[in-house]
């Protein structure tokens, strides 16, 4: 079978067997109950907590992406796909549902700031926490006696790589499990389950579904009882997509590679652009060549993402150029095709100066965005106050 590229398997992953005047993409199943006679043996659909044939159209069609080999549409093998409400839904499923006390869990030092109140949680529940950070695979000298091993690379949001493959076959070697957040590469600028990892995680809010308008988790592994677990966490914390936030995100699909293509052209235009500036410090996108994550990334990513992060010398600063920007949201979150660009620090959970910018590029010509960031930097620095 001939293996078709990531921008034609996007159009038709997940969609059912042509049928006569039925659409394409059928439309999203609202039920929170389904004909059911007599015994419930393997009945596919029972009640809307389990399941719903929405969430399976979406669930293959991401497996086919996260899959390794293609998927079963492409003569591979399959991937199982669990969808939650949100990522922090399938964050949870992985975490919360592998933790017994007594055993040790490796996490970042620098993933996206919930992680910090789920090792709080952690820890409650008599699991040893430990943490070190994405950058130089910092966790590999942590992982002896440990159970499970969560990779969050790039991370979110000081953009640091590690090498999953070398961390996954270390954690393998000593009998650990190995879960990758892959919100920000999507499928399509890494498939974590053929860098070796167990579990592929991620927010399905972000750029898979791409519009800021739909939020979305899900959970992809090859094997059949580690998905099967997942999915009984989900059923019994009812962590549920929506039908309709499920075909949106299929949907959106279609146009993953459009989007995720341009957005990376954007974000390197940016991150140079920023390079020539003095007032900018520490700018990072894996996709720049001088970057510390590029050698690793270059690697294991097929492409670089839509973040670009980098620092201000200090908040009025900071808050002066997201006030200047014209085509560039203040906004959290990213993956959206409209940019937008935040102050980490006023969150108070990552630790980052007060100057920090995480900026989200979206769809927009690469050439007018970087001019209207060039601009905003011109117009926060002239109105820099005297001292
Ligand atoms: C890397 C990463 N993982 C997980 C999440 C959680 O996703 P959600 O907001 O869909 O719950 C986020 C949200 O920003 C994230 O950035």
């Amino acid at each position: 079978m001939t293996s078709d590229s990531d921008a034609t398997r996007v159009v038709r992953a997940g969609l059912p067997e042509e049928q006569p005047y039925e659409p394409p993409l059928p439309g999203p199943v609202f039920a929170a109950h389904y004909h059911l006679p007599g015994d419930v043996g393997d009945a596919p659909y029972a009640y809307g907590r389990d399941a719903n044939p929405t969430w399976t159209a979406l669930e293959s069609a991401i497996g086919e992406l996260e899959s390794p080999d293609g998927g079963p549409r492409a003569g591979g093998t399959g991937v199982h796909t669990v969808s939650f409400a949100s990522g922090m839904g399938a964050v949870s499923a992985v975490l919360l549902s592998r933790a017994r006390p007594g055993s040790a869990v490796v996490l970042p030092d620098d993933g996206y700031n919930l992680l910090v109140p789920v090792r709080e949680r952690l820890s409650e529940l008599g699991v040893e926490v430990r943490t070190a950070p994405t950058a130089g695979d910092a966790q590999l000298g942590l992982l002896e006696g440990a159970s499970l091993l969560w990779i969050e690379s790039p991370s979110n949001p000081g953009l640091d790589v590690c090498d999953i493959r070398r961390l996954a076959d270390a954690a393998h070697e000593r009998g650990a499990l190995v879960a990758v957040d892959n919100t920000l590469a999507t499928p399509l600028g890494q498939r974590p389950l053929e860098l070796g990892a167990d579990f592929s995680v991620a927010s399905g809010t972000k750029a898979l579904t791409g519009h800021g308008d739909v939020l979305l988790g899900y959970v992809s592994c090859r094997d059949a009882g580690l998905a099967g677990s997942v999915r009984q966490w989900r059923k019994l914390a009812g962590a549920i997509p929506g039908p309709m936030e499920a075909w949106l995100a299929h949907r959106s699909l279609a146009t993953l590679d459009l989007r995720t293509h341009r957005q990376a052209a954007g974000a390197l235009a940016v991150a140079r652009a920023l390079l020539d500036r003095p007032e900018v410090t520490g700018v990072r996108h894996p996709g720049l060549p001088d970057d510390p994550a590029y050698g690793t990334a270059v690697r294991q990513m097929r492409r670089f993402g839509c973040v670009v992060s980098f620092t201000l010398p200090g908040k009025e600063h900071a808050e002066r150029f997201l006030g200047a920007l014209r085509l560039v949201d203040e906004a959290t979150s990213f993956g959206g095709v409209r940019s937008t660009a935040e102050r980490r620090g006023r969150w108070g959970g990552d630790a980052v100066p007060e100057g920090f910018v995480r900026m989200s590029v979206g769809v927009e010509d690469p050439d007018d965005l970087t001019a209207d960031v060039l601009r905003a930097l011109d117009v926060a620095a002239a109105e820099r106050p005297r001292s």
